[in-house]
């Protein structure tokens, strides 16, 4: 049986290296031993974007890109969409396994709770433009909770950080919806501690004259199920901001909020919002062909498609689109649905995104159901967002109780201007 190492002829120098081999990597830090002289700095390893780095050893979400595999502490995430709920799952996620009874109605009791937000944050939010986009209010806000709860620095006290992750899971959606409000010029409607986390969100966003907000139990669980599927996706552009900011000690709530600022980018959780603009562009199944064409002829990039890691179904899309026809029940069906599954049909066909490997992702129809459903576009990657608060604060603690972690400080391979004389303005 070969040793688990890779042995490397440096030919600049003609000497050999035994590098060991863990859990299917080596340790970039390794390579530094590589040297052409002593005071040599020793090799790097050059990865633009991450594209095959590890930076962390997690026990928090697994997948499989090729066989389309995503599970959160091992569950397979098919099974919590079917049996499980938003706030169990967000449980699950941080401690790392399923609650007792007991510990899921405390932490249900707990998180209830703490829906309210300080009043001053109130007047924060109606210092926004009316047109205010409700992602930008919502990075805003969500930092400025750190101003109210300065304990929140506290972050070797384990009760401390517990009481963090429990505002910032009960009150993001109550901010979110005050952003919604906020963006209609409506009244604030306040959080009703009888609902359950997805109906409270609801009766937050479309509560008006009724003394009691009664949700619609098949939106209220469609809501939670989608709620479910975005609550954590491993190593992704938000979460791995989140542990980055954590790494210098920041504190959750900033933290949170370039997390927050990273997945409102349109290529990460700004998606949801730029395929419905894309399905409106579209209009009809009629026009696809044309479209099809202008992406294999790199003039367009089809929105809700491909992956970093998937290259096969992801298996979130899937539990998405049969959720889909549950809420057309309710809410009548959204026509764009058709565009979007004969975008679909043709593109898995297409030798262009066969050869690629690009399949519909978690984004392609969530923002059909959320359209469906009431919500306004540009509140897409709020939901979104308001899933993956759990799975932003799991990887934020795991980061921070990690003893082979540190402040993230990459290097760089400098290629500018070597050192030179200043020149006087009247000179150049
Ligand atoms: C999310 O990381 C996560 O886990 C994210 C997420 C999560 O839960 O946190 O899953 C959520 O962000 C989902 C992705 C949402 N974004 C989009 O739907 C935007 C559209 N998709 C892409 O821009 C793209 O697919 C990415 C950003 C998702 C992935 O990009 P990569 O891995 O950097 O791949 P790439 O851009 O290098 O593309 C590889 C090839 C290129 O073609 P060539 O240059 O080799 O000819 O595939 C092409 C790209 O042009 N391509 C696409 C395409 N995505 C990639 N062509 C058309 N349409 C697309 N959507």
């Amino acid at each position: 049986m070969s040793e688990d190492t890779l042995t490397v002829t440096d030919n600049r120098t003609g000497t050999t290296y035994e590098i060991p081999i863990q859990d299917g990597a080596i340790r970039a830090m390794d390579l530094r031993g590589i040297k052409v002289s002593e005071d040599d700095f020793g090799l790097l390893s050059y990865d633009p974007a991450f594209k095959n780095t590890a930076n962390v050893r997690s026990e928090i979400t697994f997948i499989d890109g090729e066989a389309g595999i995503l599970r959160y502490r091992g569950y397979p995430i098919e099974q919590l969409a079917e049996h499980s709920n938003f706030l169990e799952v967000a449980y699950l996620l941080i401690h790392g396994e399923l609650p007792s009874q007991g510990q899921y109605d405390e932490w249900v009791h707990e998180i209830t709770h703490h829906t309210f937000i300080h009043e001053n944050l109130k007047q924060f939010m109606d210092g926004f433009h009316h047109d205010a986009h409700p992602m930008g209010m919502l990075v805003s806000t969500v930092g400025a909770l750190s101003t109210f709860y300065p304990e929140a620095k506290g972050l070797d006290d384990p009760d401390a950080r517990h009481m963090q992750i429990v505002r910032l899971i009960a009150k993001f959606p109550t901010l979110a919806a005050f952003a919604y409000r906020h963006s209609i010029g409506m009244r604030y409607a306040y959080p009703d501690n009888d609902l359950s986390f997805s109906g409270n969100f609801l009766n937050m966003m479309w509560k008006t004259t009724e003394l009691k907000y009664e949700p619609d139990p098949v939106l209220e669980r469609a809501l939670d199920v989608l709620l479910i599927l975005h609550a954590d996706h491993e190593q992704n552009c938000s979460t791995t901001t989140m542990r980055a900011i954590g790494s210098s000690q920041a504190d959750p709530y900033s933290a949170a909020a370039g997390a927050a600022a990273a997945l409102y980018g349109p290529l990460h959780g700004g998606a949801n919002e730029a395929v419905l603009r894309m399905l409106d562009d579209i209009g009809s199944v009629e026009a696809i062909p044309e479209v099809i064409q202008a992406v294999k002829d790199g003039e367009y990039r089809l929105m809700g498609f491909g992956h970093r890691v998937y290259k096969n179904y992801d298996p979130r899309a899937k539990v998405i689109q049969e959720l889909a026809h549950e809420v057309f029940e309710v809410t009548g069906k959204n026509p764009l649905i058709d565009i979007a599954v004969g975008l679909e049909d043709i593109a898995l066909s297409d030798d262009y995104f066969v050869e690629r490997k690009l399949y519909p992702n978690v984004d392609f129809y969530s923002g059909i159901i959320y359209q469906a459903m009431g919500f306004p576009t540009s509140m897409f990657p709020v939901l979104f967002a308001m899933g993956r608060i759990p799975g932003w604060l799991a990887h934020w603690q795991e980061n921070l109780l990690d003893e082979e972690q540190a402040i993230v400080r990459p290097r760089q391979l400098f290629v500018g201007e070597g050192e030179r004389d200043y020149v006087g303005i009247d000179q150049r």
